[in-house]
């Protein structure tokens, strides 16, 4: 009897405990965020048994960067998700860095049929290696292999594998990067354990900062039957991708003009795929958030969130392969009540009648041609987040430089983000998720997203249309207040 009272008083206890950890200032009520503790990267993106495994590197002893080990989270739908234990901790001083997971369909490794298996970087201050970490129970529980590491090129820099099966050659391949050369390395296995090095890719691209988290995969074209290959990179505060091909040994780029980028925002990082997904298109989830402030940003108990996962497609642009990136369907079931407005002149400025700061939104509209018009978010007490289109320069800005930055310079300093975005038939199309302290934008159906961090004040919730020299005409706006997911 006492037994079942302190297990009763002990799930209250949780349930007021968990309730109140989602209610806490700037904290995201749609995006995936732990509940306690400092996470960085998404890790082992696997779907196995009806269930999608989030790993991601955390620090379960605070609020900083450090002793990194996997965390790990389960959904069904890839909205709400369940905390389970620890998945793989740091031991004998050797973290847990990045990496990913496979389901060994054909116990090719021999640690059983459908082992989940987690090929994750070892990492001391002076050496990263591969290594592999096995599970039987659906991720629940992990062994590390007794035989780690099981890629040891006995350097300082080397890490983050990414591995899939590849079907037409009946074995794995592994990209895994050498950050400091730009260069991702491919290698083959038979069974997880030992692995043949295959080619080397890069530098090519953004070469400006080290090169991490590296991710192939193939995704669908558009409106055919077909698929390409899409290589992702990270470096410092930006991804990029490159398209072509994938030949079992090397990965030849065919995108070649110019650096293709994943997100325009200065808060998107790190983002892998799952790839095993049950109709096979790749869904990826980004780290939201930027090395260079990460560990300052003025959350707590927690620190950092992951996207929304994004499915992902690709399209043939003025002759380059652009990735299309768009939010799942299923998030419209948080819509709990709507707002719309049609055709609506605007010159110089005008308030809108909704106010939020958890929302989604969808506008479209025909920019002035003369100057700058958009919309201002998270409007009040002086401060505001300005998502503008300026025509002449065929330039989308995002500049967060009147939101609060009060808590750290560096953040201060990287306050705008812009891209090149050509307008359909003079239009612009914007679907705004709007998240307390995340703000993802999805232009014209995907084919450009923009993630960045703000952090307002809970009554900094008006929102205005500008258009600061001639008319902007907003075809069509409409609101929906989202409901939480926790
Ligand atoms: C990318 C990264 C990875 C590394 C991990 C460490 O954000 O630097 O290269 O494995 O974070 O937490």
């Amino acid at each position: 009897m006492k037994k079942i009272f302190v297990v009763i008083s002990l799930l209250i206890v949780n349930q007021i405990f968990s309730q109140e950890l989602y209610k806490e200032k700037y904290r995201p009520q749609f995006h995936f965020t732990p509940q306690t503790n400092w996470c960085n990267d998404p890790n082992g993106l696997v779907y196995f048994n009806r269930e999608y495994h989030l790993f991601y590197q955390s620090n379960p002893f605070g609020n900083q960067w450090g002793h990194m080990s996997w965390s790990h989270s389960v959904s069904k739908d890839l909205l709400h998700w369940q905390h389970l234990p620890v998945a793989l901790k740091e031991e004998n001083g050797i973290m847990m860095f990045s990496g990913s997971a496979v389901i060994d369909e054909k116990n090719t490794s021999g640690f059983g049929k459908d082992a989940m298996v987690a090929i994750y970087t070892g990492h001391t201050d002076t050496l990263q290696t591969q290594n592999i970490a096995f599970s039987n129970d659906a991720g629940r529980t992990f062994t590390k292999f007794n035989n780690n590491p099981v890629l040891n090129l006995h350097q300082k820099d080397f890490r983050d594998p990414n591995v899939f099966w590849y079907q037409k050659n009946n074995c794995w391949i592994m990209s895994v990067s050498h950050p400091n050369e730009h260069q991702i390395e491919f290698y083959q296995s038979g069974d997880l354990k030992n692995w043949k090095s295959l080619s080397l890719f890069g530098p090519a691209g953004d070469t400006s900062a080290v090169w991490e988290c590296p991710d192939l995969m193939q995704v669908s074209i558009e409106g055919t039957k077909e698929k390409k290959w899409v290589l992702f990179t990270s470096q410092n505060s930006t991804m990029q991708y490159f398209v072509g091909e994938f030949d079992g040994t090397k990965f030849i780029n065919e995108n070649r003009s110019k650096i293709f980028k994943q997100d325009f925002g200065t808060d998107y990082y790190a983002a892998i795929a799952y790839h095993n997904t049950p109709d096979k298109n790749p869904i990826s989830i980004g780290w939201l958030n930027n090395w260079n402030y990460a560990n300052s940003i003025p959350t707590s108990p927690w620190k950092s969130a992951m996207s929304l996962p994004r499915k992902l497609s690709l399209k043939k642009i003025n002759g380059e392969w652009i990735l299309i990136q768009n939010s799942l369907q299923n998030l419209k079931s948080l819509r709990v009540s709507s707002k719309s407005f049609t055709t609506k002149i605007v010159s110089k400025q005008a308030d809108i009648d909704f106010h939020g700061n958890v929302f989604e939104a969808e506008i479209l509209f025909i920019p002035s041609t003369t100057g700058e018009s958009g919309i201002k978010l998270a409007v009040g007490n002086n401060h505001f987040l300005k998502i503008s289109y300026d025509a002449a320069n065929q330039q989308m800005i995002i500049d967060r430089s009147q939101t609060n930055s009060s808590f750290n310079k560096i953040f201060a300093s990287i306050n705008t983000s812009s891209a090149k975005i050509p307008l359909h038939n003079g239009k612009l199309k914007w679907h705004i998720y709007f998240d307390k302290s995340i703000v993802e934008i999805f232009v014209n159906d995907g084919e450009a997203v923009f993630t960045t961090q703000i952090f307002p004040e809970e009554n900094e919730n008006n929102i205005q249309l500008f258009s600061n020299n001639g008319n902007t005409k907003f075809d069509h706006i409409t609101f929906w207040n989202l409901k939480s997911i926790w």
